[in-house]
């Protein structure tokens, strides 16, 4: 594979501006990490997802700060250009100086290059604080998984006016608390587009519709291998391919040439 240059938040910035897709999947170990980066995936995020995938939990809730760092450290030790965004577990960022103090060690131990904080403008204040300090955020908004108890489960967000128009509030009140990336999460089409058309930053939706900036899957639902229920938004790339690196490039192909998410992996 061709040398590529390092991808930063200016990167996915100017590729937003041209009107180029972002690719982004989940990595939480050295081997698939490298796979990612060879298949062409401009951003790695190690998500808290892991505590599902992973770690077998229900939720993302029991996950700590440590299994974080620990991840986040054998995905970094054999990145190479890939933008690396890491998950700040479930209240690990309830105050401005914890969130400061946790951020820094998954920067620091676990070689983030960003951090990702689920909440609307409830986290504005955070935010503003770490990109204050030059901690790159990528918010979260939409299905929130550590609010899972209060959403009622994992479900669609964002389907009437009021609330809506509340999620399209808070993406503005946090892009103008600093954030350089949104991630949206399993809301309707167009609730999708309409963001991603107000806001500067880029988007990248999962089972937000193909109008986002760029899209991210969790690996596992991309190789069809995650156990239980396979949400809706996502679809398995190994059954069609030879091999797991076939399917992480014909994942990177489809988000690429705008084939992926079609209508059947979106919500309208
Ligand atoms: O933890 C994760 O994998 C995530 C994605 C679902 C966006 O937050």
């Amino acid at each position: 594979m061709a040398e590529r240059a390092s991808i930063s938040s200016r990167s996915l910035l100017r590729m937003k501006q041209r009107g180029e897709k972002i690719v982004c999947v989940t990595a939480y170990d050295a081997s698939f990490a490298v796979q990612l980066e060879e298949a062409g995936v401009e951003v790695l995020l190690v998500g808290d997802s892991l505590g599902m995938v992973i770690q077998g939990h229900e939720s993302t809730l029991p996950v700590r700060l440590t299994d974080m760092i620990y991840h986040a450290a054998c995905v970094a030790r054999v990145g190479k250009s890939a933008l690396r965004i890491v998950d700040m577990p479930f209240m690990s960022y309830a105050s401005v100086g914890q969130a400061l103090e946790n951020a820094a060690r998954l920067m620091s131990e676990g070689g983030a290059h960003m951090v990702k904080l689920e909440g609307g403008r409830v986290i504005a204040e955070v935010v503003q604080a770490l990109t204050e300090r030059g901690i790159p955020v990528c918010a979260h908004l939409g299905l929130t998984p550590q609010s899972v108890h209060q959403l009622g489960g994992y479900r669609m967000q964002g389907r009437d006016d009021e609330t809506a128009n509340r999620m399209q509030e808070d993406a503005v009140l946090l892009e103008q608390a600093g954030a350089s990336v949104l991630v949206l999460e399993c809301i309707p089409v167009d609730l999708g587009r309409r963001i991603s058309a107000q806001l500067h930053i880029p988007t990248i939706g999962i089972g937000a519709g193909p109008d986002c900036d760029g899209q991210v899957l969790v690996l596992y639902d991309l190789l069809g291998i995650t156990p239980g229920r396979k949400p809706r938004f996502s679809h398995d790339f190994l059954q069609h391919a030879a091999d797991v690196p076939e399917a992480l490039r014909a994942f990177v192909r489809d988000v690429k040439e705008e084939r992926f998410p079609d209508a059947e992996h979106s919500f309208s």
